[in-house]
């Protein structure tokens, strides 16, 4: 095995490389290239590439090391051998590899490279390090439901800690597409259907992935992706078309990425949708127009996996050169995994089809990012293998995962108060997931291991520390019943005090090309739910899902219902920290979850329609669907705590806000429970008349705050002019004067208190 043995003399040779490497001429030569004083030093090494090697600057390639875990997460591909891999990586034909296997492969093609290559351009290495390294956090969507962008910028922090120990310069994350439809699997890797809370949760995701400085050790660049409106796909089908208006685009789909940005992420992913008839990789006016003029982007920006070559298919490009060529100049700098550059790029500009201008002005870009990476000034700085070992799932990090887990769980409802579970009680955990050792962590996790992650059956049996009495029954496969399973459950169920039931979707029904036409709990276990419903015991139903579930029968019928995700390395301790009370929950739901399937795509912030119908009894002639209203089960921002909260006394400082003024609304939050909790405290706005239709309505700010029982806290947020603009007739941001209705509420449904003010015209 060529991995092994060299391996195995990285791993003596790790030290001694740095050493031989810093002492070189050639590393004083590409040291001149520093982040801030780069550009001549960059323009004189592009003036010694030749075409060939400006095209492989452009080509990153799927990790071929031990076969690489690159395919696993894409569609399967031959990505070689890893000599070969090293081999063109010498010869300058790729920029730099993804998804490969830490620290010691980093270490044997970087040391090949600047020992062996004509112009010693360290290579990059990228992954996908969406929720975690090896310490894994909830997925991103159960992270939004924490309303807490600090928090999600903290877990990105410790990714990129264990990551960049491990050799990983680069991240394809954050991924901050908007999600409408719960049927789209990849719901459960962005912030949800909100462009508030998906700006907040892009930009501090970035924040914490980049750290202080992206030349730190520590720090790996972030990738927004997918650009654009990905999370669009018609009907919620993976890799589909999208059709949105410009004004969509730019009043829902964009703004994630903008926050991106101006947090400093400076790169982004080409989507591989089309958008109104033009696939993103061949999109001009977004990949460059809009991109680079309009945004004044300085990254770079490369295509999803084999994005490029997929205009073929898609029939938007002949063959693979003319996808080269049409990729090339909509403004896609990089190309993943295709080849399409490395084999075509040289032949396009001999032949006059591409300007070489344009290709060393994307050279240009990759290079001063690896620059800033600071790779020119040490190409090892993220390769270390003790480091790797020494960082990865401290203590330190897996108490953050279990708090962000504890912080993303949702209680929908309590009725009676069921939770939280004595310890001293006895439960019967039933359900596919109770005690497995799959499906804990979830998709899109290149390098964790389910195995050491905590199910829920060891979450509870450490957590009941021997009081009470605990039976864990599966009842169900995931998709298949078991031979005797619900039987067996029934039985547990009837030896219990009450039944905690862990149900949902296992790994693979989200994440993607994981689109689901019924987004509801499958077969199988809905019929253990409703045998353990018959039995009479009360039932406090576990969700496990990466997308919002429409929810039936036994299970919607449940007393208790929590959302428990993909909850990562600490999933199992952070459910029992809630089920038995130690933790009060505090999370609400980023995504609506609807009453029934075929209302997807369903958000909160829709369009009221001529014909409303008022809430209550559904009436001819109205908006609604013959059995059901237009409305969500649990809304947007919905989430119960342990206590009880009461909202009232909406006050402003005036009923009016004067054009460049501001204006004070606020509200009283009590706490008339008997424990402690968590308000997420929300702000919405409907503009009633404007020359476009506006939603009926749109979360403005939001609060966390912490109310101990029977206390209360006045909150007040400050509304700006620009907290109310839109895009407008001429598909620009404006605001209009007028009427505004405005609640704080703790749902985007709920009444909670509500109030008027006027814009005035400046
Ligand atoms: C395809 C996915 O769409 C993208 O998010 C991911 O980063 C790449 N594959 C690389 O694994």
């Amino acid at each position: 095995m060529v991995e092994a043995r060299i391996s195995r003399r990285s791993l003596l040779m790790g030290g001694a490389a740095i050493t031989a490497w810093a002492a070189s001429p050639v590393s004083a030569m590409l040291r001149t290239i520093q982040p801030g004083r780069d550009a001549a030093a960059i323009d004189a090494l592009i003036g010694q590439m030749t075409l060939e090697e400006k095209a492989g600057q452009l080509s990153l390639m799927a990790s071929a090391w031990g076969g690489g875990v690159a395919t696993t997460l894409n569609p399967a591909g031959d990505n070689g051998s890893f000599a070969a891999q090293i081999a063109d990586a010498v010869a300058g034909k790729l920029t730099g590899v993804f998804n490969g296997n830490g620290a010691a492969m980093a270490l044997q093609m970087q040391r090949a490279v600047i020992s062996g290559s004509r112009l010693k351009i360290p290579v990059i290495f990228a992954a996908d390090i969406i929720h975690g390294h090896r310490t894994i956090f909830p997925v991103p969507v159960a992270e939004a439901a924490s309303f807490e962008p600090s928090l999600a910028e903290r877990t990105a922090r410790v990714a990129a800690f264990e990551a960049a120990g491990a050799g990983i310069d680069w991240t394809f994350a954050p991924m901050v597409d908007i999600a409408r439809d719960q049927r789209w699997g990849r719901t459960m890797e962005g912030a949800g259907e909100d462009v508030l809370l998906g700006r907040q949760f892009a930009a501090a995701r970035v924040r914490g992935f980049q750290g202080k400085s992206l030349s730190d050790a520590d720090a790996m660049l972030a990738c927004a992706k997918h650009f654009a409106a990905y999370g669009a796909a018609e009907a919620g089908l993976d890799y589909n078309s999208v059709d949105v208006s410009e004004r969509t685009l730019r009043d829902v789909y964009l703004p994630p990425f903008k926050a991106a940005f101006d947090a400093g992420a400076l790169s982004t992913m080409a989507s591989f949708n089309e958008i109104s008839g033009i696939p993103s990789n061949g999109n001009k006016w977004l990949m460059t127009d809009l991109l680079r003029g309009e945004w004044g982007f300085q990254g770079f920006v490369v295509s999803d996996y084999t994005g490029d070559e997929e205009m073929i298919l898609a029939g938007f490009a002949k063959d693979r050169r003319d996808a080269a060529r049409i990729a090339f100049l909509a403004g896609v700098d990089m190309s993943m995994k295709s080849g399409v550059y490395v084999e075509h790029l040289p032949g396009l500009v001999r032949d006059g089809l591409v300007p070489q201008a344009l290709v060393d002005a994307s050279v240009r870009r990759v290079l001063a990012i690896k620059a800033r990476l600071g790779l020119f000034d040490n190409p090892f700085r993220r390769i270390d293998l003790k480091r790797e070992k020494a960082r990865s799932r401290l203590k330190t990090s897996l108490d953050l995962a279990r708090e962000a887990a504890v912080k993303s769980i949702v209680l929908l409802k309590n009725d009676g108060n069921l939770l939280p579970l004595a310890p001293t009680a006895r439960i019967a955990l039933i359900g596919p997931f109770a005690n497995a050792k799959t499906d804990l962590n979830g998709p899109w996790v290149v390098y964790g291991d389910n195995a050491q992650a905590i199910n829920l059956a060891t979450g509870l049996t450490e957590g009941m520390a021997g009081r009470g009495s605990l039976a864990v029954v599966a009842g169900s496969g995931v998709d298949k019943p078991l031979a005797g399973g619900i039987e067996a459950a029934v039985a547990a169920a009837r030896n219990a005090d009450v039944v905690v039931l862990e149900i949902g979707e296992s790994e693979n029904m989200s994440g993607e090309a994981q689109s689901r036409d019924e987004i509801t709990v499958p077969a199988p276990q809905q019929a253990l739910a409703e045998a353990l419903a018959a039995t009479g015991k009360p039932l406090v139903i576990v969700l496990k899902n990466g997308r919002a579930l429409a929810l039936e029968g036994a299970v919607k019928a449940a007393p208790a219902i929590v959302v428990g995700w993909f909850l990562g390395s600490e999933g199992g301790r952070a459910l029992t920290d809630v089920l038995l009370g130690k933790a009060s929950p505090s999370g609400r739901l980023p995504m609506s979850f609807p009453i029934a399937s075929g209302q997807e795509p369903f958000h909160y912030d829709r369009k009221a329609t001529g014909r409303p119908n008022p809430s209550g009894d559904l009436l001819p002639y109205k908006t609604h669907y013959r059995g059901i209203p237009n409305e969500a089960l649990y809304p947007f921002g919905h989430g119960l705590t342990f206590g009880d909260i009461v909202y009232s006394n909406l006050a402003q400082n005036s009923p009016a806000m004067a054009w460049d003024g501001s204006l004070e609304i606020s509200a009283t939050i009590a706490n008339r429970g008997r424990r402690e909790a968590e308000e997420v405290v929300q702000l919405y706005v409907h503009d009633r008349v404007a020359t476009v239709t506006q939603p009926i309505r749109e979360l403005k700010a939001f609060r966390k705050i912490r109310l101990p029982a029977g206390a209360s806290e006045v909150v007040s947020f400050k509304l700006r002019r620009e907290d109310l603009l839109f895009i407008g007739t001429a598909l620009k941001l404006t605001v209009e004067p007028g009427t505004f209705d405005v609640w704080i509420a703790p749902s985007a449904q709920a009444d909670g208190v509500h109030g008027t003010f006027d814009l005035s015209a400046a």
